[in-house]
């Protein structure tokens, strides 16, 4: 057994379709690889049309799996209803639903535009509540059942500053979430989201780590167990949130982070820079 490795059964999502936001890059992509190797058809959709084919035309060589790239921005609503229109036209219909489309770029706040923020904040909690309410609508006047899973981030609740549009997008997002797994679950629909600390992918990397700042503040270094995230945890733990092992679980977050939020929460976690000769010399001082 090991992290790096799928940990389900092969034909787990035989018959489901699940719609990726933002499903042709990063950890999108390879939580969309994951579920196609588990026997789900896949929709990806993002504003680049060339992009996201491109990734289907290799998802479909890597896994022989079914998917269809639909081209959408987020922001747009008539957009959004044509994506599930065009997943029900080739699939039937829409199980899952994993928004994980996101903005973001590091700016001290003073310095944003208006629109800058604007930007972000719609990406994020606007797009979210657009892709949420047409599918939700969709599901709910059908009668069907179905699983949102929303990545957000642990800034959610603590904020951040130097991303505070992405922190006040992702805070939204964290709010919707939990709101709908009360107010849907009458009609079937669970609502749950992951909230990931760093895994390397070029989109956040070259955002939030630009130039030299990856050498000067590596997040392996102040994270506990010592390492970022491996896509396939993560796409182990999406797969479990969006399937029916996890037909109890609504309206949860589960953060996967190595300890990095806790650990910068602690009143003492600086303590972890002292050396065990410092310690001896503590004790010797106590008795
Ligand atoms: C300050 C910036 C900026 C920056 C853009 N803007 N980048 N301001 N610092 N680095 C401002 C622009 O000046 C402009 O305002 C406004 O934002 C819109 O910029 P555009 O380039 O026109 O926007 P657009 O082409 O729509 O691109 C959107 C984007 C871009 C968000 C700026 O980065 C993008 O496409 N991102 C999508 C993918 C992404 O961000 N992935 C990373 C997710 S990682 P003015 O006023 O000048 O017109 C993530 C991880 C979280 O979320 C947690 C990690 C642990
Ligand atoms: P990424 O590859 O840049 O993914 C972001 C995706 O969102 C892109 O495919 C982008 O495609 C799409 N997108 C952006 N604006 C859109 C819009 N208006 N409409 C439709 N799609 C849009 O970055 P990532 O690291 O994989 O991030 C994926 C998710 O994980 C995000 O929610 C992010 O906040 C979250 N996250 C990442 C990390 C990390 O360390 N990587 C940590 C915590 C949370 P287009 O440009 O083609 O539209």
């Amino acid at each position: 057994m090991n992290h790096t490795e799928g940990m389900f059964k092969p034909g787990a999502f035989k018959g489901k379709t699940i719609l990726i936001t933002g499903g042709g890059t990063g950890l999108g992509r390879s939580m969309g690889k994951y579920l196609l190797e588990l026997g789900a058809n896949l929709v990806i959709s993002s504003r680049k049309k060339d992009v996201i084919e491109k990734a289907a035309e290799e998802l479909r060589e890597e896994t022989g799996g079914k998917v269809l790239a639909v081209a959408c921005d987020i922001r747009k609503y008539d957009e959004v209803e044509n994506v599930i229109k065009m997943a029900e036209a080739e699939f039937g219909q829409l199980h899952g639903v994993l928004n994980n489309a996101a903005g973001n770029f590091i700016s001290p706040t003073e310095r944003l535009s208006h629109r800058a923020f604007d930007i972000v904040v719609d990406i994020v909690l606007r797009g979210t509540y657009y892709v949420t309410l047409a599918a939700g609508k969709n599901w709910i006047a059908k009668g069907q059942a179905g699983s949102f899973l929303n990545i957000v981030t642990t800034y959610a609740w603590t904020g951040s500053g130097y991303v505070v549009p992405s922190a006040c997008g992702k805070a939204g997002v964290l709010a919707l979430t939990r709101s709908l797994a009360v107010e849907w679950a009458k009609y079937k629909i669970r609502s749950n989201a992951i909230a990931p600390g760093p895994f390397p992918t070029e989109g956040a990397w070259s955002r939030l780590m630009p130039g030299e700042l990856v050498k000067k503040f590596d997040p392996a270094a102040r994270i506990p167990l010592k390492r970022v995230g491996e896509h396939q945890e993560l796409a182990n733990l999406a797969a479990y949130l969006l399937s029916d092992y996890s037909a109890y679980i609504t309206g949860e977050v589960v953060t996967i982070d190595g300890g990095e939020w806790l650990r910068n929460g602690g009143e003492f976690s600086y303590l972890e820079d002292l050396k065990t000769e410092m310690w001896d010399q503590l004790e010797k001082m106590r008795k």
